[in-house]
């Protein structure tokens, strides 16, 4: 089984990122930690609680981590996620208990207590908790197998015109990801434009019929208003399940290797992921970007997650 450490700010589509990491039965979850983004720490933690509770996820840690990002004031996103970051259906009281931890210290004791080159970093937030992490004890750096994150994009931006939210909500931070010089792999934009909860797809979860697959069904529901009205799709992009989809069979999506850095100058073009198409790849690139989505494979795997996890 793949072990995987989810690094995430719920968020709708981190919730089902989360589904799809518990059901899978190719994903080991070593531990799940949040971070500012979609909303404030307090809520993206409390989010990821009842995500749990909902569907019976125990026995995994469960981690705050940073409330604000390295240098930018707190920005969140309630366009897209609603006042609580989950808007839509009803939360229950969390039964699961938070890790006294700061995520940080989770992450660094995680990978240190698995054997080299066998523990992916899955972010599909801002990358505060990883650039903090890597900072402190760099030896993760050599240590993980890779760090497959949702966030950039080349071609495409969502919160300005060329930067994408988890990459412009800490760019310094995404700094820092991207130059360590583990492997990453940068599902974004071009790549999560394509994962769109179509009709189809919401008709084949509601045939699943439980208390989960209600629950994904009115994520889904508050998720296509709002990118909608914000951003006028007709159904919404479901970004963060694609990085956890990835690591469950890479043959879900195409790659290209392609050196990738963050601009951290530019007026118009902060938080920009710029990404280097000139062939060859210098020798020593390590990061690769997502191209194309299989979107039926995609799909398939997120719904037979959900059918796994049953009634907890
Ligand atoms: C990303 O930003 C967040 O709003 C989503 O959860 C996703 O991680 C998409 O730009
Ligand atoms: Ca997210």
């Amino acid at each position: 089984r793949k072990k995987i450490i989810l690094d995430c700010d719920p968020g709708h589509d981190d919730a089902v990122a989360l589904l799809l990491a518990h059901g899978n039965p190719d994903i080991e979850l070593l531990a799940v930690t949040t971070v500012v983004g979609n909303q404030t720490l307090e809520k993206v933690t409390r989010n990821a609680l009842s995500v749990a509770t909902i569907a019976g996820i125990t026995g995994v840690p469960f981690a705050a981590g940073c409330d604000r990002p390295l240098v930018r004031t707190i920005e969140t996103a309630p366009s897209i996620h609603g006042d609580s970051g989950m808007d839509g259906p009803e939360q229950p009281e969390s039964a699961i208990e938070l890790d006294p931890r700061h995520a940080v210290d989770l992450i660094i004791e995680t990978v240190m207590a698995h054997e080299p080159g066998t523990v992916t970093l899955v972010p599909t937030a801002g990358l505060t908790n990883i650039a903090m992490a890597a900072r402190k004890e760099p030896r993760i750096v050599e240590r993980v197998k890779e760090v497959v994150l949702m966030g950039g994009g080349y071609h495409v931006g969502n919160w300005s015109a060329v930067a994408e939210f988890n990459i412009i909500i800490d760019p310094e931070a995404a700094h820092i990801v991207f130059n360590e010089k583990w492997p990453v792999v940068m599902v974004g934009l071009d790549l999560t434009h394509q994962a769109l909860a179509t009709d189809e797809v919401v008709e084949n979860i509601a045939k699943i019929g439980t208390k989960p697959a209600k629950f994904v069904l009115e994520l889904m529901e508050f998720f296509k208003k709002t990118y909608k009205d914000a951003q006028g799709f007709d159904f919404p992009p479901v970004h963060d399940p694609c990085a956890v989809a990835y690591v469950i069979d890479p043959s879900v999506m195409t790659t290209r290797k392609v050196p990738v850095d963050i601009e951290l100058q530019g007026k118009l073009t902060l938080g920009m992921t710029v990404a280097d198409f000139r062939a060859p790849a210098p020798e020593d690139c390590h990061t690769s970007v997502a191209v194309d989505l299989d979107h039926k494979k995609f799909w398939d795997l997120v719904t037979d997650a959900i059918e796994r996890i049953g009634e907890p």
